[in-house]
């Protein structure tokens, strides 16, 4: 059976490589790549102790431990080796498939940090050295030290570092590594947008703040792209806090910093999503359409019959367009709509006799 036949989905089991990885760092491994290489123990206990409340927190209460080399050392020796194994877990869910579609991708590396996910998808994926990797972080002296842990570990290897992202890169897979949480979703956004990449992959801190962020973020991307993990479909997500728990272990010098700081690591609340880009016609089949009868208002709903192209021929059917969906500008809009007009919409749910959609809004007001 050939890697592809082999695909199961993900529930059964990762690609054979991904199961004997290593992903365990010791600090004296790691050491030799700090930004401070002599940094001691004690040295970097205190700097953990004074960051480690931060990232847990919201935006306005991250401060700067991004601009001190001690911190981003101490960052380095303890956040790098135990985050990791997150993103180890998360291509283990995920079909084989897709593990063998991100070998040669370009990878950008998102708030790259110290190179945190850099190095655990090199160390994951054993991508080939010619493979395009690409750390993003507004501070520069994080970018340093993701430069001098990658060329540390993999001298021969493609990664470059760069602070702020301009051009499209649709071949990619975007990577946030903690970092949504720190820019914002409207950031995140506007960062897709730029890129166009082929998958938007994000793993995030475990809290119930954060979800609902992330859960914005997502119900604007699905438009465009498709759900492979955690989310069953691409539907509505019913939940007001999802997210996963890892549990796993550390190299011995690691787990005693743990102890040291008394920062259980060993259980690992996260938020991690992977989504894919909808194939061309899909993104077609669902936002371009013709109103060609107004039916009903009701205190909650327009309905109108449209016509629109699906699987490969147009079609006419009711669509069912939620209030509660629209912004005052738009549903003042749809009180005067004519038929005739032309408006993109999702399919939110299929109601047998019509359609519940979600209106695209910047394609019905972009005609005014
Ligand atoms: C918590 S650290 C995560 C580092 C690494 N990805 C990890 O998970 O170990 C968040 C990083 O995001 C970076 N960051 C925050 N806002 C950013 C922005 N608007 N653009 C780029 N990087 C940003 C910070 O400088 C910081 O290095």
């Amino acid at each position: 059976m050939s890697k592809l036949q082999n695909d199961n989905g993900g529930a059964l089991g990762p690609l054979s490589f991904l199961k004997n990885v290593d992903t365990n760092f010791s600090l004296e491994e790691l050491k030799a790549h700090l930004l401070i290489s002599q940094i001691t123990e004690s040295e970097i206990v205190k700097a953990i102790n004074e960051m480690s409340v931060k990232f847990t927190k919201k935006r306005d209460q991250i401060t700067d431990y991004v601009l001190d080399h001690r911190q981003v050392s101490a960052y380095a020796s303890f956040y790098l080796p135990t985050n990791v194994p997150k993103l180890h877990f998360l291509l283990s869910q995920l079909p084989e498939s897709v593990l063998i579609d991100f070998k040669n991708r370009p990878f950008i590396d998102v708030g790259c940090g110290p190179g945190t996910f850099s190095l655990a998808w090199k160390k994951c994926l054993n991508t080939g050295s010619h493979v395009e990797m690409i750390g993003v972080d507004s501070a520069q002296i994080m970018l340093d030290q993701a430069l001098k842990i990658m060329n540390g570990f993999y001298p021969k290897d493609n990664f470059s570092v760069q602070k702020k992202l301009h051009e499209k890169k649709s071949t990619s897979v975007l990577f946030f590594g903690h970092s949504v949480n720190e820019m914002g979703i409207d950031k995140a956004l506007d960062l897709i947008m730029t890129v166009d990449p082929e998958y938007v992959i994000w793993i995030e801190p475990g809290t119930s703040e954060v979800f609902k962020e992330l859960k914005k973020l997502r119900s604007i991307l699905i438009e465009d792209y498709d759900v492979l993990y955690p989310c069953p479909s691409h539907h509505s997500c019913p939940n007001s806090w999802c997210h996963q728990v890892l549990r796993t272990s550390h190299e011995a010098s690691v787990e005693r910093l743990s102890q040291l700081v008394s920062l259980d690591r060993k259980i690992l609340p996260m938020n991690a999503h992977v989504y894919k880009r909808k194939l061309k016609n899909e993104r077609i089949k669902q936002t371009s359409a013709t109103i060609i009868r107004f039916i009903n208002e009701t205190k909650f709903s327009f309905e109108y019959e449209v016509c629109y192209f699906t699987e490969n021929e147009n079609k006419n059917s009711i669509i069912e367009i939620p209030k509660k969906y629209l912004s005052k500008t738009l549903e003042k809009h749809f009180k005067n709509s004519s038929v005739g007009e032309r408006i993109g919409f999702i399919v939110e749910k299929d109601l047998g006799n019509k359609l519940r959609v979600k209106i695209k809004e910047d394609e019905v007001l972009s005609n005014e």
